[in-house]
């Protein structure tokens, strides 16, 4: 099915709240405009719309309605399609898979395994396949951990008839991100497994850990996690928050990025719009609880400035909807950076009058949009920095780091120009 497909459309399928089988939602289209760049057109089914269980399959650029989107944004795929699709990461393995490099979006979409983030699925058939009920179990997490490490090290080679490429497709995984992962099922339902790679400077997936936790006991809603050592390699298991196990299957929230709610991409020329200022306004308008979801954001910003998370780009944000209604996801990938500069850190995204700077003053400078007067601000960020000050080893420590990699990342946390 790879490759060269004369017919640029799919058909896109979506599993209501609280069903377990897609439907059908729409038809997706890529072609060209008349300056030859890709545009993209989406159009709901006519008995999607008639069904009165339908949902949007976004928030900001598909709507329901009866009409016919175009696109010609991040080469004409819409971004809930994109965050459906393989990242750097997955693409590698249907790259592989495919015996090439660099297929067409389409082609990425229509090959990704169905363990994709969201209720999306995609297919040529206009009605949808019957959802695939094996996931791998944790007991194969050293299997899989073996794969990972053999396409890391590129030694698996581009032929989809080698047995290492057939085996490659066991690991799966339509996830997003850039770092080796998978998603595994245990008895209490799915996981996205994040895995170590032997060039890691120290032991990411505890610290990983760790920093979720830190996070917990900073009043931050995060997901669930464990690790599970596999020989001596440590993998890092977060909850599928966007699955839910239920006697008949999994039940599936719809999920869009923050990259989506922004209308932006990776692209370096599209990145004035990554902005904590703007997300938090786009939220506001698209979730049930605005307060709610607008005062957590804030709270996410001035922790990954003290931890100088500076990987916070758009993607590791998301909102989520489990029924009708939509709400901020919660917190995942979360990873100190211990950076040489004392003065001045750089978040992802901007975060207050003074751009991207990591530093209290900023955070603080646009407090009013995270619907907070200058009082309750200044309390959640003076908090926050004495917990992450006084807590940060003693959690690092309990969570399994070892002294030599929790030294490693000490120059992280509540740096000096925080609060300059
Ligand atoms: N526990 C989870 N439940 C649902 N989706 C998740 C979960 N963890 C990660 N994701 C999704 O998978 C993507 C990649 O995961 P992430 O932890 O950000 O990996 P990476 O370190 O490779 O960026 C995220 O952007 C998010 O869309
Ligand atoms: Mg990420």
């Amino acid at each position: 099915m790879t490759s060269n497909r004369s017919d640029p459309e799919c058909f896109v399928y979506i599993t209501l709240p609280g069903q377990v089988s897609p439907i059908t939602a729409g038809k997706f289209a890529l072609t060209k405009n008349r300056s030859g760049d890709a545009l993209g057109r989406f159009v709901y089914g006519r008995s999607y719309l008639d069904n009165p269980q339908a949902v949007e399959i976004d928030p900001v650029e598909l709507k329901l309605a009866n009409q016919t989107y175009e696109t010609v944004q991040l080469g004409g795929i819409f971004g809930a399609l994109r965050d459906a699709g393989p990242d750097y990461w997955g693409r590698r393995v249907i790259e592989k898979h495919a015996g090439k490099a660099q297929l067409g979006e389409l082609d990425y979409l229509l090959e990704s395994p169905d363990d994709r983030a969201g209720a999306l699925g995609f297919g040529l058939n206009k009605a949808p396949p019957a959802p695939k009920r094996k996931f791998n179990r944790t007991m194969d997490l050293e299997k899989l951990q073996a794969l990972a490490d053999a396409l890391i090290k590129d030694e698996i080679p581009n032929d989809p008839d080698a047995p290492q490429v057939q085996e490659l497709m066991r690991l799966g995984t339509s996830m997003g991100g850039a770092r080796p992962k998978t998603v595994v099922q245990d008895d209490d339902g799915l996981w996205v497994a994040k895995f170590n790679r032997d060039d890691d400077k120290w032991n990411n997936t505890r610290v990983e850990h760790a920093m979720l936790r830190l996070a917990r006991e900073c009043g931050i809603a995060t997901v669930e996690s464990r690790i599970e050592t596999i020989g001596s390699k440590d993998v890092l298991l977060t909850k599928r928050f966007d699955r839910e196990k239920v006697a008949k299957g999994y039940t599936r929230s719809r999920m869009v990025s923050g990259l989506t709610i922004l209308r932006t991409d990776e692209a370096v020329t599209v990145r004035t719009r990554w902005s904590y200022v703007i997300l938090v306004e786009e939220l506001r308008r698209i979730v049930a609880d605005a307060k709610k979801d607008a005062r957590e954001l804030f709270r996410r910003i001035c922790f990954n400035a003290l931890i100088s998370n500076t990987d916070d780009h758009p993607r590791n944000h998301a909102v989520i909807a489990r029924d009708r209604t939509w709400k901020l996801s919660p917190a995942f990938d979360l990873t100190p950076v211990p950076a040489v500069a004392q003065e001045r850190r750089d978040l992802a995204m901007e975060c207050g009058d003074m751009g991207r700077y990591a530093n209290a003053k900023n955070i603080l400078s646009q407090h009013a949009r995270f619907l907070l007067n200058l009082d309750e601000a200044k309390k959640i960020v003076n908090d926050m920095q004495e917990q992450v000050s006084r807590t940060w080893y003693d959690t690092v420590r309990a969570s399994g780091v070892s002294k030599q990699d929790a030294e490693k990342i000490r120059g992280a946390f509540v740096y000096p120009g925080f609060s300059l």
